[in-house]
């Protein structure tokens, strides 16, 4: 057993042990002078229902320790705001410090979700503009901006499309979705009552018109698909598709996510989309990861509007905004208050920051530059569906797997050049995938310095391939063992597991 400071190392950035193993009895965070009123005991202030006398151990700290402890936790961290994230599907994109201000504007940050509509004006145009713009941008009619996140958005729209056929007396057993789906979606459908039925997509990548013609029966409530799909290909027969769903008197679902690649272009509203959720925390910049908080507003066309989550903002003919709850055919609540109302005070910001020529520039910058990775990569890294693509490109790892390297190590070999990694093993349609979506955010040199990586780990695939499978080598931590995370994860700290081997 070693401790790190019994190790040269250039920087403090050692292993960091917990907080709790910091502790040590009679240490002090702050020193208050002493109290002039009569003290009241720590438990009686709370309330005994608060009291855990279980909890042993509480840390006594510092706040010299706590102050370095969780200063040098943050800057383990790998962000949008360190370098590239090319998390395909993800949409990483820069969260411009502009909406975080806005955000943090008193009124906008400090409004209660009680407080009285003739108080809260303000907070209730800024839901109705962002619903507008919404609107505007996707084609669609009506929008909840409700939904916590892009997976809660998929539920609500499929909710609405069952309470729309119920309505019609025509309650329907089967989703169709593509093979090339996001997890998210089958486990959406499942969730919304009905069962999935699984498209195979064609030679393209996209979908079979003749299978969905064949599995499109009167006993299917909805096609779910994404477009541009996760192969980053727009779905070209999409009127086409839409028709033979919507023939059959079911419903065509578009999951958003990949909105990146049509803003501003395409509206999805007019290639025949009847309910879409978009993902504010991905197009429209608001920040994202580690769980959220997140926004999954829900478009919709005329027909599925009555069934919308209450309550509604909508603006009376004296100007003025109300929370409309008298909506006889809503499906009810799916997230409390109006939803994450932060998020759409960052997603409105960015949409008035930019403007329709920006938000148009935004979308044609993240499809050039997933082009012009794909352009300089596609002699190295196999690509399995060449079909021109737009906000994201995918490879496979069949080159490098002859080699006995798979896409899981060439990520882990580019943390090493100082990247975040790429999507790995998704979509599932491609044999060990590497997904590579750059967003808007990057510019050529960070492109070209995240290309010239790729190239040389492809490189060193071929000369010496044990240096990508034991990658990383630069990290605080090394190859972790990943099954072993996943299966049997440690998750809460007793003080009967203090760790003491440093090493790690
Ligand atoms: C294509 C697609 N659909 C749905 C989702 C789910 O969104 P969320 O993570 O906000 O639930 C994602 C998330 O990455 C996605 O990429």
């Amino acid at each position: 057993m070693k401790s790190p400071t019994s190790e040269a190392r250039p920087h403090m950035t050692r292993n960091e042990g917990l907080i709790f193993e910091r502790s040590a009895p009679g240490k002090c965070g702050v020193e208050l002078p002493p109290l002039d009123v009569p003290p009241v005991a720590a438990a009686g202030a709370l309330g005994e229902e608060f009291f855990r006398p279980d909890i042993e151990d509480f840390p006594e700290v510092s706040e010299l320790d706590v102050v370095r402890h969780f200063t040098r936790l943050s800057t383990w961290n790998y962000g949008i705001d360190t370098g590239l994230y090319p998390l395909g599907s993800c949409t990483m994109k820069y969260n411009p410090r502009l909406h975080e201000a806005v955000a943090r504007l008193e009124g906008v940050a400090t409004d209660h979700p009680y407080t009285p509509e003739s108080l809260a004006q303000g907070c209730l145009r800024i839901l109705a503009e962002t619903m507008r713009c919404l609107a505007e941008i996707t084609g669609m009619d009506a929008v909840s901006l409700q939904p916590a996140a892009g997976a809660q958005g998929e539920l609500t729209g499929l909710l609405l499309i069952r309470a729309y056929l119920e309505s019609q007396g025509s309650p329907r057993r089967y989703v169709l979705i593509p093979d090339s789906a996001h997890g998210t979606n089958p486990a959406s459908v499942v969730m919304s009552g009905y069962e999935v039925k699984n498209l195979k997509s064609d030679a393209r990548g996209c979908i079979d018109l003749a299978e969905l013609s064949t599995l499109m029966t009167g006993e299917v409530a909805a096609l779910m698909l994404t477009n541009p799909n996760t192969l980053g290909i727009f779905e070209p027969d999409i009127r086409r598709i839409c028709e033979i769903v919507h023939a059959k008197g079911g419903l065509v679902y578009m999951d958003g996510a990949n909105m990146n690649a049509l803003v501003g272009i395409a509206r999805p509203g007019e290639f025949g989309i009847d309910v879409m959720h978009l993902n504010l925390h991905k197009t429209f910049s608001a920040p994202h990861g580690g769980g959220g908080p997140g926004s999954g507003p829900v478009g919709v066309k005329s027909l599925l509007e009555p069934y919308l989550p209450v309550p509604i903002v909508e603006q009376l003919e004296d100007g003025s905004y109300t929370l409309n709850y008298d909506r006889p055919h809503s499906i009810g609540r799916v997230r409390a208050f109006y939803g994450n109302f932060g998020m759409a005070v960052r997603a409105l910001a960015y949409i008035l920051a930019y403007g329709p020529a920006g938000l148009r520039q935004a979308t044609e910058d993240a499809v050039l530059n997933a082009n012009y990775i794909k352009a300089r990569l596609k002699g190295t890294y196999e690509l399995p569906y060449d079909a021109p693509s737009l906000h994201e490109c995918v490879f496979s790892d069949r080159r490098q797997a002859a080699r006995g390297v798979r896409t899981g190590d060439i990520a882990k070999r580019l943390i090493d050049y100082g990247f975040h990694p790429y999507t790995t093993s998704f979509p599932l349609i491609v044999s060990g995938a590497l997904m590579i979506e750059p967003t808007e955010s990057a510019d050529k040199a960070e492109l070209d310095a995240f290309i010239d990586a790729l190239l040389s780990i492809a490189q060193e695939v071929e000369e010496n391939p044990q240096l990508v499978l034991k990658a990383p080598h630069t990290t605080r931590v090394t190859r972790l063992d990943e099954a072993a995370a996943a299966r049997k994860p440690v998750l809460r700290w007793k003080p009967s597991s203090r760790l003491r081997d440093w090493t790690l």
